[in-house]
């Protein structure tokens, strides 16, 4: 079977690139990408391309190249449903918020509204592609909505879980190191799989196409996250330790991530993971494993959460205490908000918790970030409940360059690793600053000794 027409449901972080990438990479196959949000779905079409609504490297050219050739955006859902051979499922699956499963299991009325949508709209037999990451056995349910429909239409479902990272996402989708796609073994299931890889085989090597039954994919999306996640809290949990010892963490990354059981990557200790996947994927995954009587698999895993968390509180305190233990009537500068540099999300990054920490201590907090704008920081903060919007707009202050932000300030912080700040004079910084000038590296990303050169305060996260 050839797929010529593609609806993806879901124009975000995920749904946005991945389908820009197929549509360049596809010519003959027309792309339709659909989203409940008229404004997201406005701004992917905007007529300058730099105001689409997900900055990614590389991204805004590829967009501009298939636009209104064989990519569309749109609010229609159901005529894209009715229209495609092939529908990617690309919602959102948020950490629940209430119920059963609260703080933990993922929330999956957004697929399910999907696949109600699906079921009432689909005339002909359509390949479902689970894309959105989702608890192990999602296809079960999945499969139970759209098979109940009584219309004799048949779904066949796929599981081709998305492992680009954010601000590397164009390059993620061009090279990958494996696409993995899950399906049944049935006949119709080997079909659709197959159909699915010859989407891919447009452009990656068959070799790095993995297939699978549908619940080792689900769950592989699920693991590949966990892994990566407990790389970073195993080398935050020994910046800690690197600071009381006078160890240094960048030399015991260096020396251990040569060995090649290891390896070098992933061993950047930080002042905490952040994005929409990490901390949601593992609670999933804890929440499943304590779902089938697993405790002792649970807490392992949660584990990996509960250092992530330390670590974010840590930094903060350790801002607090440096200050002589007042940061009350101070002003703070964060430099970064998006949980990594080269995007604009800032879901779940550690300069929210950070922040909400050091207002709690009374501090002014001064952000600046390249690509987030003052409403996101404030709505981030909101989202944790702790001050009301007056009085965040009271003691948030967010800045257009870095310099501004650190003008006068008590301290300041860096929080994403941002390659501007690299080159940031710092030593205008440092005359501009009440003194003593404290400086806190929470992405070891300045040279320690030159900073205290210029007569900084200097705290390296794992420098003893
Ligand atoms: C280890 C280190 O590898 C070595 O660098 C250090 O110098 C000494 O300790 P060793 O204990 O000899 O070496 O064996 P290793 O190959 O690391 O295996 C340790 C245990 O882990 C074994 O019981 C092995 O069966 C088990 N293992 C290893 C697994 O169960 N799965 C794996 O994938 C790898
Ligand atoms: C992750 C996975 O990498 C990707 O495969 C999956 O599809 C989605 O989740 P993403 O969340 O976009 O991607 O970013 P990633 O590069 O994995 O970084 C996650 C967090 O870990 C960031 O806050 C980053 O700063 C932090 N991190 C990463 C470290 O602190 N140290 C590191 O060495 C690496
Ligand atoms: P991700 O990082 O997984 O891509 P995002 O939140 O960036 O997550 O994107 C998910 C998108 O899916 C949002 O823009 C949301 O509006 C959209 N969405 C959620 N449910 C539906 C639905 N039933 N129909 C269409 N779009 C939906």
């Amino acid at each position: 079977m050839m797929i010529k027409n593609i609806c993806c449901i879901g124009a975000g972080y995920v749904g946005g690139p991945t389908m820009s990438v197929i549509a360049s990479k596809c010519p003959e196959i027309r792309v339709n990408v659909v989203d409940l949000n008229e404004d997201r779905i406005k701004k992917w079409n905007d007529e300058n391309v730099d105001n689409i609504p997900i900055y990614e490297p590389g991204l805004s050219d590829i967009v501009k190249e298939c636009r209104d050739k064989n990519l569309f955006f749109s609010t229609n859902v159901e005529q894209a449903i009715s229209d495609a051979d092939m529908i990617f499922i690309s919602v959102n699956t948020p950490t629940k918020t209430y119920g059963v499963g609260k703080g933990m299991a993922a929330d999956l009325k957004y697929i399910e509204l999907c696949a109600r949508q699906i079921a009432s709209v689909a005339t002909n037999d359509k390949i479902i592609v689970e894309k959105s990451t989702l608890p192990v056995r999602t296809a079960e349910s999945l499969k139970a909505i759209l098979d109940n429909t009584g219309n004799g239409v048949k779904f066949d479902i796929l599981s081709n879980p998305e492992f680009l990272a954010e601000g590397t996402a164009v390059d993620d989708l061009l090279t990958p190191d494996r696409v993995l796609i899950g399906g049944e073994s049935s006949e119709r299931g080997l079909a659709a799989q197959k159909a699915l890889v010859e989407v891919y085989a447009h452009w990656v090597p068959e070799d790095r196409i993995l297939t699978t039954n549908v619940w080792s994919s689900e769950l592989s999306k699920l693991t590949a996250n966990a892994f990566l996640a407990q790389r970073v809290s195993s080398i935050n949990a020994l910046s800690e330790l690197c600071e009381v010892t006078e160890a240094d963490v960048k030399e015991v990354a260096r020396a251990i991530g040569t060995d090649s059981r290891i390896g070098p990557k992933f061993l950047n200790a930080s002042v905490g993971f952040g994005g929409s996947c990490f901390q949601k994927d593992i609670l999933n995954l804890v929440y499943i494993a304590k779902s089938y009587g697993l405790h002792e698999v649970a807490d392992y895993w949660e584990q990996v959460i509960i250092m992530n968390d330390h670590q974010k509180r840590r930094f903060a305190k350790k801002i607090v205490t440096r200050l002589f233990n007042t940061v009350s009537g101070k002003k703070i500068c964060l430099l970064g908000w998006a949980f990594k540099k080269d995007t604009n999300d800032t879901r779940e990054s550690a300069a929210i918790y950070v922040s909400d920490y050091l207002l709690n201590e009374h501090a002014e907090v001064h952000v600046y970030d390249p690509k987030v704008k003052r409403d996101q920081i404030i709505s981030d903060l909101l989202v944790l409940g702790n001050f009301s919007k007056e009085e965040l707009e009271e003691r948030v202050f967010t800045y257009e360059d870095a310099l501004s932000c650190a003008n006068q300030a008590h301290a300041v912080a860096i929080m994403t690793e941002w390659d501007e700040f690299k080159e940031l004079d710092w030593k205008h910084v440092y005359d501009e600053m009440f003194k003593p000038a404290f400086l806190f590296d929470g992405r070891m990303l300045l040279n320690h000794d030159e900073m205290t050169g210029i007569g900084f305060q200097m705290y390296t996260l794992g420098k003893g």
